[in-house]
């Protein structure tokens, strides 16, 4: 049974090939100090950094530059981002990049205004804001995380070997977000793909759970098999408009809530893989799809009627003859077949992972429930050996 919920998405989406010129309907609703933030360069390559200049130019404003923003954000460019906008009295945070930039451009809204150590605020003791949230505003160039549409942020302490989310309430989501997919085209293929399982672990991670007939579970296979059927044709075709276009808005959809509402979730392949992402800073994606496997079939006999359905609503796995068990199993196996043929990581030892790394990563796994079987340690450090 659908539990009780409340849902609203405060994020105003413009998606399509024009969408840029949204912006300038955006920016006069903000103050004069920009703050723009972007990553290692990509968008000064593929030219969207001139064009972006040039309307924030043309709307007046000052543009107060925050680059360098690096894959899975550290905790000292979050100090860095906060000093600088609180020099600045920035009225606008816009982040152009993917999760990193959009995720970035949320830790630094809700702190900017705050006094205390945002790390040990929101990272370690899970506060929720208690001062100003400065707006912010994203322009996304890859799709993956759904940051564009939610209020997660996800932020890297090297030092202390973690790499936690927060997911703050609708008052940090993005006030605006442009999305288009052409920006996407510049994607170095291994980042589009580890997007893509990104996404379908998104989906996977609020499917697997419950056994009750929930609209969201509908919902989520086919979201699933929209971005199956995308992810064949863009991993040929990079530059097909209509697969990068679904794929865009199937990330988005993915984890902008929705279909999270009225059931329990699990999120233990994100708890592992980021605390995989701590120890090597790997790529976010591929620190999924590296423990998705292994931690299915372990967990696969615990909610074996969901993983039966996973078979035959999403791959298609013929039932008849067949025991419960092996057509759950046909099922793991197409995904991994899949994930074979789009070329993600399968392995952790792919990632940088090694042997005297096990304990620690297992160490900075944060157990959740709400999947069908609580882990406990030992069981997520036979998930992360199996994974090798
Ligand atoms: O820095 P630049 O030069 O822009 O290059 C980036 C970066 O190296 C490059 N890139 C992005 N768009 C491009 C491009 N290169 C060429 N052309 C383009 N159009 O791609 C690289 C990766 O970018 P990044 O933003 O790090 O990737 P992603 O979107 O996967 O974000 C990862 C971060 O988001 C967090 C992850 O943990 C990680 O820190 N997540 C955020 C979530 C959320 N807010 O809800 C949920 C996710 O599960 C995830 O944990
Ligand atoms: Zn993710």
């Amino acid at each position: 049974m659908l539990g009780n919920f409340s849902y609203k998405n405060a994020t105003k989406l413009y998606f399509g090939d024009d969408s840029l010129k949204y912006l300038n309907e955006e920016l006069p609703k903000y103050g004069k100090n920009i703050q723009l933030i972007y990553g290692g360069g990509s968008i000064k390559k593929n030219g969207l950094y001139d064009e972006i200049i040039q309307i924030l130019k043309d709307n007046g404003k000052n543009v107060i530059e925050d680059a360098g923003v690096m894959p899975n954000p550290t905790v000292e460019k979050l100090n860095e981002g906060v000093k600088l906008a609180k020099e600045n009295h920035v009225d606008l945070l816009l982040a152009v990049g993917g999760g990193s930039c959009c995720d970035y451009a949320k830790a630094v809204s809700v702190s900017v205004n705050c006094d205390e150590d945002p790390w040990d605020k929101y990272y370690i003791r899970f506060e929720e804001p208690t001062c100003e949230i400065v707006p912010v505003g994203c322009i996304l160039t890859m799709a993956g995380t759904g940051s564009e549409m939610n209020a997660g942020a996800v932020i890297t302490n090297h030092e202390q070997k973690l790499k936690i989310g927060h997911v703050f309430g609708e008052e940090v989501m993005p006030k605006f977000s442009i999305l288009n997919p052409k920006y996407t085209f510049s994607l170095p293929k291994r980042q589009m793909v580890a997007g893509i399982y990104d996404i379908f672990n998104h989906i996977c991670e609020q499917y697997f759970s419950g056994d009750d007939d929930n609209t969201s579970d509908y919902i989520a296979e086919a979201l699933m098999k929209s971005v199956i059927h995308s992810s064949l044709i863009a991993i040929e075709n990079p530059e097909d408009y209509e697969a990068r276009s679904n794929i865009m808005w199937t990330a988005t959809w993915a984890l902008n809530t929705l279909i999270s509402r009225g059931k329990t979730t699990d999120w233990m392949v994100h708890m592992i893989g980021q605390s995989v992402g701590a120890y090597t800073d790997a790529t976010h994606g591929m620190t999924l799809s590296a423990v998705s496997i292994p931690y299915y079939r372990f967990i696969m006999p615990y909610g074996l009627n969901k993983f039966k359905r996973f078979a035959t609503e999403v791959w298609g796995i013929c039932a008849e003859g067949k025991t419960d068990e092996q057509i759950a199993e046909e099922g793991l196996q197409a995904m991994e077949n899949w994930m074979k043929q789009i070329g993600v990581a399968l392995k952790l030892s792919e990632l940088g992972v090694t042997e005297d790394m096990i304990d620690g990563i297992t160490e900075g796994t944060l157990i959740l429930e709400g999947g069908y079987k609580v882990l406990s340690k030992d069981e997520v450090k036979q998930i992360i050996k199996a994974s090798m």
